[in-house]
């Protein structure tokens, strides 16, 4: 079914708006007109918008802002990543989908929704998840020891923040996993890691971007400290070229991040984050460390020079600035 209705959508856009006939999408996909009729009446129910005459044919006149799975794969410039992808309108968290699942997908494979009901964040909070975000998750099976989990964090920030910066805003990265366009949160990072003993058996990586939403649909709770695309282009983005764009990033990273020492990545990292040198007080679930952050260790640790000179590397925690140099 996908494959057939993915072609008629090109097949469509091909012919930029001249008329194709039931005919001649029946003789290309092997099927009878009636059944390029059903299709027909499925893509107009999911909101693609097709003029049909029924003497010269069906034109495309226009596409679904959402980002159903045809569109997103066509196009798409990776060899893994979406090459498979679970598309919702609604969903709890597409985190809690993905592990779901991940045990028997294949690596590479995508969990994207609309709008997430009970989105998590770091640290048991909730991520707010309205319609007009872009709310997903990766499934990886990297085949590395659990302790260098969390650089994959580190790998996907990086490739957000790459794609924002390729569009002209300067996004940067807040240790561990925030990405920030003016200082304001627009993208957040949950990296889950199913593990037996020390060998990983995968990871989902989910993303949050606040991408086509009104700051106001971030209840006012949340707001402080948050920003969206839209605020920061003064404009819708085109979701779908967004989302092609850093599938393709994430997957040259991930190439990276497994073919390259470690480093390399780390220093393209530290070069986009606003984290060093600042003044910071990080909390974890046991306690509040306060000082400089000095580096980020090789498993993608904040290392912290405290009042009294020692240093202390912190693998996970909440991170806010105290003072601005
Ligand atoms: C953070 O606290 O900064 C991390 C937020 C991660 C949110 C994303 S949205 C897609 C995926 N599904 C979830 O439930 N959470 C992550």
């Amino acid at each position: 079914m996908g494959d057939k209705r993915s072609r008629i959508i090109k097949a469509l856009k091909d012919a930029q708006k001249i008329p194709v006939s039931g005919e001649e999408l029946g003789l290309k996909l092997g099927i009878s007109r009636t059944m390029v009729w059903k299709y027909i009446k499925s893509l107009e129910a999911d909101g693609y918008e097709i003029e049909s005459s029924p003497k010269k044919g069906y034109v495309l006149k226009s596409v679904p802002q959402l980002l159903y799975p045809e569109e997103i794969q066509m196009g798409l410039k990776t060899t893994l990543f979406g090459k498979k992808i679970h598309y919702f309108e609604e969903l709890s968290s597409t985190n809690n989908f993905a592990k779901e699942i991940a045990a028997a997908e294949e690596e590479g494979t995508l969990v994207v929704a609309e709008v997430q009901k009970g989105g998590r964040g770091r640290m048991g909070r909730e991520w707010v998840s309205p319609r007009g975000g872009i709310w997903m998750s990766v499934v990886l099976k990297p085949g590395i020891p659990l302790m260098y989990a969390s650089r994959l964090t580190l790998v996907a920030g990086l490739a957000v923040a790459n794609v924002i910066r390729a569009m002209g805003l300067d996004a940067r990265i807040k240790w561990p996993n925030d990405v920030r366009i003016n200082g304001k949160k627009v993208c957040g990072i949950l990296t889950e890691a199913k593990a037996e003993v020390d060998k990983i058996e995968y990871i989902v990586l989910g993303i949050g971007i606040n991408a086509n939403m009104d700051l106001k649909e971030i209840p006012e709770s949340f707001r402080i400290g948050s920003t969206t695309l839209k605020a920061e282009f003064g404009k819708n983005i085109k979701r779908v070229q967004f989302l092609q764009k850093l599938l393709f990033e994430l997957e040259q990273q991930y190439i990276r991040f497994k073919t390259q020492p470690f480093s390399q990545l780390l220093n393209d990292w530290l070069t986009l984050s606003d984290t060093i040198g600042k003044d910071v007080k990080v909390t974890t679930p046991s306690r509040v460390i306060e000082g400089r952050a000095v580096g980020v260790t090789a498993e993608g640790a904040l290392l912290i020079k405290k009042a009294d000179d020692t240093k202390e590397e912190i693998i996970a925690g909440r991170c806010i600035y105290v003072r601005s140099n």
